[in-house]
C-alpha cells in the first residue's frame, strides 16, 4: 500500500470509530512551535480531560468563597468527597462500591495493604513477586520484610522469566506455588507488567495463590482503565493502583485501593482486630462519618473499605479524576476495550514490516495485553536509546524504560488510528536514517 493510501486507511478507521469524539475532550500537548505532538504515553501520564480544569476551579472557588465551610457546603462537600469517585472506580475494577476507595498513593496503599495482609507465620513467611517488578513495589515489599525482622534475601522470592525470555507464564507462577507454596504468605503480582505490557490472568493467579493458602494482592497501576477488571469475582484479597496513567487523574493524583468484601466483613467496626488478616491500621478518616467529629478515643469504622482511610484526602488530587471517570462512564469500558484491541492490533500490524529491526516483546494475543506495546530495537540498548531520541525529535511522545525498551501506548479514549500510523511512519524514517 502506498504511503498516501495507508494514511487514507488510518483516517477511514478514525472516521468509523464510534468513540472518535472523545479526543476533543482532552488537552492535546503541543511542541514549542505549537505543533501537535503524537502522544502515545498514557501508560505513564494520561492526558488532561478538559473538564478537569472546571472541576479544579470549582474547588478553588469554593475554598475562596467558603473557607472551612466548604467541608460541608462546597458544591461537592469535601468531607464525603471520596464517595464521588467510588462508583467509577468500582465499575473499572469490577468491585462492589464497598470494596474500593480513593486514597493516598499507590506505594502508600501497598504498604497499608502489606501491613494488613502480610502475616508471616513460622515457615510461611515469604512474599512471591515478579523479578524486575517496578522498583517502588520491590522497595515496599523488601522493606516490609526487613521491618518485621526478616531477611529479604531469603524471604523475598522473585520469579524471573526463563533465560532469554521476557514474559512469565501463569503456569510458572502456579509451578512456583506448587513447589514452595507452604513457605509463601503472600503473592503480589501486577495486572499488567509495566515494562513488557504483558497482561496476566488475575483470577488464575488468585486461584493458584489461594489453593496454596496464600494471600493474593494485585498491583493495577498499568491495568486500571486499560483492561476490564473483575476483582470481586476473581476473589483477589487486595489491590492497589495509581490514577495518573490510564485514569488521567493528573500528576500525583489520588491513588486507590480494593479490599475484598469477605475481609471487610471479617473486621469488627468497633475494634482494632490485629489478629485477623486484613486488620486495619486506622486514622480518623476511616472512622464512621456521623461520629467522626466527636473525636472520641475509641475507633468505630466506617462501613466498607472506607474504614481503611487514614487522612482527609487532597481534594485537588481528586477533582481531575472525577472528570476522567465521567468520561469512562460515558464511553463504557466495553466499547473502550473493543477500540483498544483494534487500535493496538493495527499498530502491531503496521510494525510488522519492521520485524528483524524492531521486536515487539508484548504478547501478540489480545487477552494477554492491554494497549501498550513494548519495543526492543535491534543493535542493543545504545541504538535503542538513539532511535528513541530521534522519535522524540519528530514529535513522538512515548517513553524509554531501562535497559532497552521503548513503550508505546495508543489509548482508546484519545488516540487515533492516525497516531499509530504517524508513529510507525516516524520510526520507519528514523531506522532508514
Ligand atoms: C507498577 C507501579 N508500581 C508503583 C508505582 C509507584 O507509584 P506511586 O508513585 O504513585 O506510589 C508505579 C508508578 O508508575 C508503577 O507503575
Amino acid at each position: 500500500m502506498s504511503e498516501a493510501a495507508a494514511l487514507e486507511d488510518a483516517r477511514a478507521r478514525d472516521a468509523a470509530d464510534p468513540l472518535r469524539a472523545l479526543r476533543a475532550r482532552f488537552a492535546l500537548p503541543r511542541d514549542g512551535e505549537g505543533e501537535a505532538l503524537t502522544y502515545l504515553c498514557g501508560h505513564s501520564l494520561g492526558l488532561m480531560p478538559l473538564a478537569a480544569r472546571d472541576l479544579m476551579t470549582e474547588e478553588l472557588d469554593d475554598w475562596a468563597r467558603l473557607g472551612v465551610e466548604g467541608h460541608e457546603h462546597a458544591r461537592r462537600p469535601w468531607i464525603p468527597y471520596h464517595e464521588n469517585l467510588t462508583p467509577g472506580l468500582a465499575a473499572l475494577t469490577g468491585a462492589r462500591d464497598t470494596e474500593v476507595v480513593a486514597m493516598n498513593s499507590l506505594t502508600a496503599n501497598l504498604h497499608l495493604m502489606l501491613a494488613s495482609f502480610y502475616r508471616p507465620q513460622g515457615r510461611r513467611a515469604c512474599i512471591l513477586m515478579e523479578a524486575g517488578a517496578f522498583s517502588s513495589d520491590r522497595h515496599a515489599v523488601a522493606s516490609q520484610i526487613a521491618w518485621r525482622g526478616l531477611d529479604p534475601k531469603t524471604t523475598l522470592l522473585e520469579l524471573a522469566p526463563r533465560a532469554g525470555e521476557d514474559l512469565v507464564a501463569e503456569a510458572a507462577i502456579e509451578a512456583t506455588l506448587a513447589a514452595r507454596g507452604e513457605e509463601i504468605a503472600l503473592v503480589l503480582w501486577p495486572g499488567v507488567q509495566f515494562r513488557t505490557g504483558q497482561a496476566f490472568d488475575v483470577a488464575r493467579i488468585v486461584r493458584a495463590a489461594h489453593r496454596h493458602g496464600c494471600i493474593a494482592g494485585i498491583d493495577l497501576a498499568h491495568s486500571i482503565g486499560n483492561l476490564p477488571l473483575a476483582l470481586h469475582d476473581a476473589n483477589a484479597d487486595f489491590a492497589v493502583w495509581c490514577s495518573y496513567k490510564y485514569l488521567n487523574g493528573g500528576p500525583g493524583a489520588i491513588g486507590g485501593c480494593f479490599v475484598h468484601q469477605r475481609h471487610i466483613d471479617a473486621q469488627s467496626r468497633m475494634r482494632h482486630s490485629g489478629a485477623l488478616p486484613g486488620a486495619r491500621l486506622a486514622g480518623w478518616w476511616g472512622h464512621e462519618e456521623a461520629t467522626r467529629f466527636l473525636m472520641e478515643p475509641e475507633f468505630r469504622g466506617a462501613s466498607g473499605i472506607a474504614a481503611w482511610q487514614l487522612s482527609n484526602p487532597s481534594i485537588f488530587a481528586a477533582a481531575p479524576l472525577l472528570a476522567s471517570l465521567a468520561l469512562f462512564t460515558e464511553a463504557g469500558m466495553g466499547p473502550l476495550r473493543e477500540k483498544s484491541v483494534a487500535l493496538t492490533g493495527y499498530l502491531e500490524g503496521l510494525l510488522r514490516p519492521l520485524e528483524g529491526r524492531v521486536q515487539i516483546i508484548t504478547p501478540g494475543e489480545p487477552p494477554r495485553r492491554g494497549c501498550q506495546l513494548s519495543l526492543r530495537l535491534a543493535g542493543g540498548a545504545a541504538r535503542g536509546r538513539q532511535v528513541f531520541d530521534a522519535l522524540a525529535a519528530r514529535g513522538m511522545v512515548c517513553d524509554w524504560r531501562a535497559p532497552d525498551i521503548i513503550r508505546v501506548a495508543p489509548v482508546p479514549l484519545y488516540n487515533r488510528f492516525e497516531d499509530a500510523w504517524l508513529f510507525v511512519q516516524a520510526l520507519t524514517q528514523v531506522l532508514k536514517g
